[in-house]
């Protein structure tokens, strides 16, 4: 047993009735779960279109989460849905998305996900390279029809502090920002396309205000020296927000209002020139608008003591929640943000911490949900709650991997209603 002066106390807190929640619905349906709070979904959208006075519609990425109750019930509060594949082009169709409202990202797209991309008569197809533009186009002539297309362009250089790049190296997404020019001098060469604009995703997961900006200003340069070095006026600017969410413990969420504070202007001035007055600017988003907004719960099994150390075996592993495992994106493993979703009745005041390492049930020694976790006690039949598990949760997790039975995902709206899913 480690003391508590040794160790401090690093007890997650959460709301209140946002535990009770969390308690009722594992309770009634199980775990291991997911556990959406749609509310605070909404919430965000509703604080991103405020902060930014409406700057930018929110253009959702559904490989977050593609949970199909989830993006009926955000629908109406967002004004686009980004898929990238053909299996998320059905999903978000199927959820009553209008074609119109899907944009279709991915550098390996097949020639079948683009005929059907293009007779779904949908938003933007977002070509990742001209060779892809030359399919678009081909197929496009095939069918007598004309389709738009955005432009994704791989900038030369990303601010420090995003989590994974996608550009700034070489990279399989975009067209490489030295080579955009000789693109959009091809591209009067193509029938069956229509340049809509341009889409620029660089990197991800960036909880440093600062570099966002700057990220998001080297986008607007590359977007202005483009389109009016060509003559373009560009319909759609999609702005790939990579904004990161607190996962770890000292993780500080960003600051949206600073953010948007220098950004509003540089955005309006974007508008005031010739070329961009007719454009919508897209921020594309996804676990900026859903990740935190879910909880990953999983309850203790067995409990024992080896060699020194305090074991704890969970219902739900990697095989649920691979990222928490520190297997999705991530070089080493932190601990995510958990809470212990205490039995109202216990209490654990003056109990001294101990910590423990927690792992799945998997037969894998990378099974492992968090080391040394400092918790007063741990014990057969708690649950613990993992935060900011709402995007690349569920979807992003192996879950036929040792064929446990599949998480369970549940909506709670307003104060009681469950759905479970
Ligand atoms: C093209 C594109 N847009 C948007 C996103 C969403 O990123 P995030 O969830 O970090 O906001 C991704 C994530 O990989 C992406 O590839």
């Amino acid at each position: 047993m480690i003391t508590g002066s040794a160790l401090p106390l690093a007890v997650v807190a959460l709301d209140p009735a946002i535990e009770e929640a969390l308690r009722a619905a594992a309770n009634r349906f199980g775990t291991p779960c997911y556990v959406y709070l749609l509310d605070q979904i909404v919430e965000r959208a509703r604080y991103i279109d405020q902060i930014f006075g409406n700057r930018f519609e929110i253009n959702y990425a559904m490989k977050a989460n593609p949970n199909a109750e989830l993006l009926k019930a955000i629908e109406p509060h967002i004004a686009g849905i980004d898929v990238s594949s053909g299996g998320e082009l059905q999903l978000a169709l199927a959820a009553g998305y209008l074609p119109k409202r899907v944009s279709f990202t991915g550098p390996g797209k097949s020639l079948e996900e683009l005929s059907d991309a293009i007779d779904s008569g949908g938003g933007e197809i977002v070509a990742e390279s001209m060779a892809e533009v030359s399919d678009i186009d081909r197929l496009s002539v095939n069918r007598g029809v004309v389709t738009r297309i955005l432009l994704r362009v791989s900038p030369q250089c990303v601010p420090k502090g995003f989590g994974v790049n996608m550009a700034g190296r070489p990279s399989q997404f975009g067209i490489d920002e030295e080579n955009l020019d000789s693109a959009l001098a091809q591209l009067h060469e193509y029938k069956g396309i229509h340049f809509s604009g341009f889409h620029i995703y660089a990197g991800a997961q960036c909880l440093n205000s600062d570099s966002i900006i700057e990220n998001f200003l080297n986008y607007i340069r590359i977007f202005t020296v483009h389109a009016e070095r060509h003559a373009l006026a560009p319909e759609v600017l999609v702005f790939g927000g990579g904004i990161g969410i607190p996962y770890h413990p000292g993780d500080e969420p960003v600051d949206l209002a600073k953010i948007a504070a220098q950004l509003n202007p540089a955005l309006d001035a974007l508008r005031a020139r010739p070329n961009f007055t007719m454009a919508r600017f897209m921020l594309e988003i996804g676990r900026l608008l859903v990740g935190e907004a879910g909880f990953f719960l999983t309850t203790v099994r067995r409990a024992k003591h080896s060699r020194g150390r305090e074991i704890r075996i969970c219902d739900g592993g990697l095989n649920n929640h691979l990222a928490a495992c520190g297997h999705f994106g991530t070089i080493i493993h932190r601990n995510y943000l958990i809470t212990r979703l205490s039995d109202p009745n216990r209490s654990s005041a003056s109990a001294t911490a101990e910590a423990f390492d927690v792992f799945g049930p998997l037969c894998t020694t990378i099974d492992q949900l968090a080391r040394q976790l400092q918790l007063p006690a741990l014990d057969c039949g708690d649950v613990l709650a993992f935060h900011s598990s709402g995007a690349y949760g569920f979807s992003a997790s192996p879950m036929k991997f040792i064929s446990h039975p599949c998480a369970k995902e549940i909506i709670l709206s307003g104060s009681s209603a469950v759905k479970q899913l």
